[in-house]
């Protein structure tokens, strides 16, 4: 049996800069209420005229380079996304049009903020079971367009942003990716979600009108499942697979909140120093915020040869997830 390896890492961010001051000229909010309850101090926002597709194929160009590979090479393009160029086609043909991929397969997956765990284990299987060698997978979201910046809840929570990975088939089985846990429960889709815009509730002026386009989230309730949720999924995951939490190089999380993250470490048994964090930059940008963390650990030097380091996220679905990976 095949393994799989992570041989090039790639991710883009949009240059304008919102900080939490622009915020509280938006909104009743304030830059201390915001650093506090979720240590962000600015997200990026994509300009007009990019979409999903444009931040994916920068992302994906970095990661290509860095695995030492063409894009012709590739057998499969993967995008995790929930703010795809449009309903249809998928972001990932756009994408697959202009990397000048032709003929390769290519579809999108949407499990929100877990989207990039659940676009791994697909291409983890394919290449398992022999059927693909190469392929790309990238999360990328440009979130501000679905954003309600007249609601504080979920405006000053979230960001724009893009990261990719290539996965290639290894016959070394001590490395690569190790396991892979994917979870659902969609009896709590609606915690957060976009009411209109699909089939249950088509674009008319009333959706218009009553902002319905635009992400909704109860927070708290969200909060409190996903805390207790990862705490249970990454000691599960060190768990089956025999590894300590001293044994844990690095653990890459969904940057949601800092608050979530520090309670899934501690439960871990690992100090912060062994956990990637960038949200105070970047905010939370669902599906790109693991493919970018990663691409920063990588170019920082933070992720040597052999080293295990594990991905978790959870959101939206509800959905969530984890990867160990051996480096
Ligand atoms: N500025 C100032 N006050 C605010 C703001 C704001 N931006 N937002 C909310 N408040 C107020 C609330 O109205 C509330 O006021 P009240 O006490 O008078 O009613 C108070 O602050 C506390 O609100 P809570 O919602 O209880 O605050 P909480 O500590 O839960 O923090 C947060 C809110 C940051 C949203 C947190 O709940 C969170 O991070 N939730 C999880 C988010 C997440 O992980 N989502 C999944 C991934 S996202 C995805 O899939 C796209």
């Amino acid at each position: 049996m095949y393994r799989s390896r992570i041989t090039g890492t790639g991710s883009y961010i949009p240059e304008k800069i919102i900080t939490n001051f622009d915020l509280e000229k938006m909104v009743e909010t304030s830059d201390e209420w915001i650093r506090e309850r979720t240590g962000i101090r600015e997200r990026r926002m994509a300009a007009p005229e990019e979409a999903a597709s444009d931040l994916a194929l920068k992302a994906s160009k970095a990661a290509l380079k860095a695995a030492g590979i063409k894009a012709k090479d590739l057998d499969l393009i993967l995008v995790a996304t929930v703010s795809g160029d449009m309903i249809l086609p998928s972001t990932a043909c756009i994408l697959q049009h202009k990397l000048k991929a032709k003929h390769i397969a290519a579809f999108d997956i949407n499990a929100a903020c877990s989207g990039f765990i659940y676009a791994l284990s697909v291409a983890d299987s394919y290449i398992r079971a022999g059927i693909y060698q190469r392929i790309l997978v990238v999360g990328s979201e440009v979130l501000s367009r679905i954003t309600d910046w007249q609601d504080r809840t979920t405006c000053v929570l979230l960001g724009d942003g893009a990261g990719a990975v290539v996965l290639e088939r290894s016959n070394d089985d001590s490395r690569g990716i190790i396991d892979i846990k994917l979870h659902a429960d969609g009896s709590m889709w609606d915690l957060l979600h976009v009411p209109a815009g699909g089939s249950r509730m088509p674009a008319s002026e009333k959706t218009v009108k009553e902002r319905m386009h635009y992400i909704r989230m109860r927070g708290n309730e969200t909060f409190k499942i996903a805390v207790r949720t990862l705490a249970k999924l990454v000691t599960d995951t060190l768990k089956d697979n025999g590894i300590e939490p001293e044994e844990l190089a690095l653990l890459i999380p969904h940057q949601a909140n800092h608050r979530i993250i520090a309670a899934t470490a501690k439960r871990l048994g690992i100090g912060l120093d062994r956990v990637m964090l960038n949200l105070d930059r970047y905010g939370n940008t669902s599906a790109a915020s693991i493919p970018i963390a990663l691409d920063e650990a990588v170019r920082k030097g933070r992720i040597k040869d052999g080293d295990y380091i594990m991905l978790e996220a959870f959101g939206g679905g509800l959905t969530w997830g984890s990867a160990l990976i051996r480096w």
